[in-house]
């Protein structure tokens, strides 16, 4: 087998992970979700699912990946179980929808770093030509993808683990930089409140799917990242406390993210918070004309800053995204990782062209489907998202799950958590998988994932 490469230390490994979970989700997703879900019950529900149960689905797939030092799929093949392999093939697919549609989106933000650099904070009223001018935003997009397959060709620790080292530290440096400077802003508590003081009549399934899908998808689960990098870390890491780190990491920034988004909102606003729930385009609106409220040099700076983040993040997210597929590639197929790097972002590239035209474009990929009892159509990036994001991820997580319980055995995935982890076999990590891995897990993400496919494609 061609040498696969390792995590040269264990903080390399989680900046990595890290790095993969937080991104456009934290930064972009998570503040327009709770903005559209009701402010601090939506956090609530958030932080519940991440924990209670998206925690052990991360913990089963960093096992499965150390176990079979295997990518994705192989990893089911290097268990003994190659007729369950699907699974891992299913998450080869949705990393390559996700990251077709991720990176149009990372495109803007790269787009915007420079508008935000000339001072067009005009922007803020043009977010719709802006994404409609295709060959800019494509060119800005295909400047992102060159950079993910460049740093996925270097490998694991010379591409992935360096960048991130350096990525990852530098996010948290501005991100706090920019939370100081919003909270002196007047109105700056209004924001503040919404985010943290939870309005429990704003409870409802949607907000539960929504939370749930949102704390799947920011933490890059579902879909064998972390079978993928468990595979390339040591036998001697604790798998519990890693990934405990690395969702602590995903939640910190993303509540950060709303720390940092929220008093600028209730800033512009002037307190009245109008305009928070306006979905996908929040921080490509409203952001930009509060840079512009700033104005000037100063203006330009902050926003500068905010959009490059929102760059690094996005970018070791990406890497993870890409390096799924060529991870298994280069493990089944036997092509070099370069070529593996090149060639699978080439037609991830491509396979993302119509969700980069479904933005005003192409009036075909704008109003792509209507889905059975909608009113309304929906453009081809959503019906991604719906699929890939929505569906197979909870769907993902339910089979790796009921996979690990009742195929491989629980017993297995006991003793490949141990290694590392001396205290283990009376810990209560052990017995809460005990309670929650054979049946409540995958029964709960199985209802999820039917009630999510009903709700979005069949409107019921
Ligand atoms: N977690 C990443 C984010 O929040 C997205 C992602 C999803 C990355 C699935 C890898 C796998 O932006």
């Amino acid at each position: 087998m061609a040498v696969r490469g390792n995590f040269s230390s264990k903080i390399g490994f989680i900046a990595a992970a890290a790095g993969s979970a937080v991104g456009l989700g934290n930064i972009w997703g998570f503040p327009y979700e709770t903005g559209a879900g009701g402010g601090a019950i939506f956090v609530l529900v958030y932080l519940f699912f991440c924990f209670a149960l998206c925690f052990p689905v991360m913990l089963t797939e960093l096992a499965i990946g150390r176990k079979s030092g295997r990518n994705a799929v192989g990893a089911f093949n290097a268990l003994g179980h190659k007729k369950w392999n699907f699974i891992g093939k299913l998450g080869v697919l949705s990393g390559v929808l996700i990251l077709s549609f991720y990176n149009v989106i990372a495109g803007w933000a790269f787009g915007y770093t420079f508008e935000m650099a000339t001072g067009n904070f005009a922007i803020a009223e043009q977010f719709g030509d802006f994404t409609t001018d295709v060959f800019a935003v494509g060119s800005y997009g295909l400047l992102f993808m060159l950079c993910t397959a460049f740093i996925v060709s270097k490998g694991i620790s010379g591409g992935i683990e360096r960048a991130a080292k350096i990525l990852m530290p530098s996010l948290i440096v501005m991100m706090v930089s920019l939370i100081i400077y919003a909270l002196f802003l007047p109105n700056a508590m209004t924001g503040i409140e919404f985010f943290l003081l939870p309005d429990f009549s704003k409870l409802n399934l949607s907000v539960v799917f929504n939370a749930m899908g949102q704390a799947f998808f920011s933490l890059s689960l579902g879909m064998g990242t972390f079978i993928t990098y468990g595979s390339y870390i040591s036998k001697s890491d604790n798998l519990v406390s890693s990934a405990a780190l690395i969702t602590l990491a995903d939640v910190g920034i993303a509540i950060i993210a709303g720390l940092m988004i929220f008093p600028l909102i209730g800033f512009v606003s002037g307190g009245t918070l109008s305009g928070v729930g306006r979905g996908p385009e929040l921080i490509f609106v409203t952001l930009p004309y509060i840079f512009g409220e700033i104005g000037g040099t100063t203006g330009s700076i902050v926003g500068m800053s905010f959009f490059s983040l929102l760059c690094f993040a996005a970018l070791t997210s990406t890497v993870s995204l890409l390096e799924v597929p060529v991870a298994y590639v280069v493990d089944e197929f036997k092509i070099s990782r370069t070529k593996a790097a090149w060639l699978m972002s080439g037609i991830v590239y491509l396979i993302g062209i119509p969700s980069l035209l479904g933005n005003g474009y192409s009036s075909f990929f704008t109003e792509f489907i209507t889905y059975i009892n909608a009113t309304t159509s929906t453009d081809f990036l959503t019906f991604i998202v719906n699929i890939a994001n929505d569906s197979f991820l909870p769907l993902g997580g339910c089979l790796m799950v009921f996979f690990a319980a009742h195929v491989w055995k629980k017993s297995n995935l006991d003793a490949e958590i141990a290694i590392g982890f001396e205290g283990y076999e009376e810990s209560f990590i052990k017995k809460y998988l005990g309670f929650v891995v054979p049946f409540l897990l995958p029964a709960t993400l199985a209802v999820i994932f039917m009630m999510i496919v009903l709700v979005t494609f069949f409107g019921l």
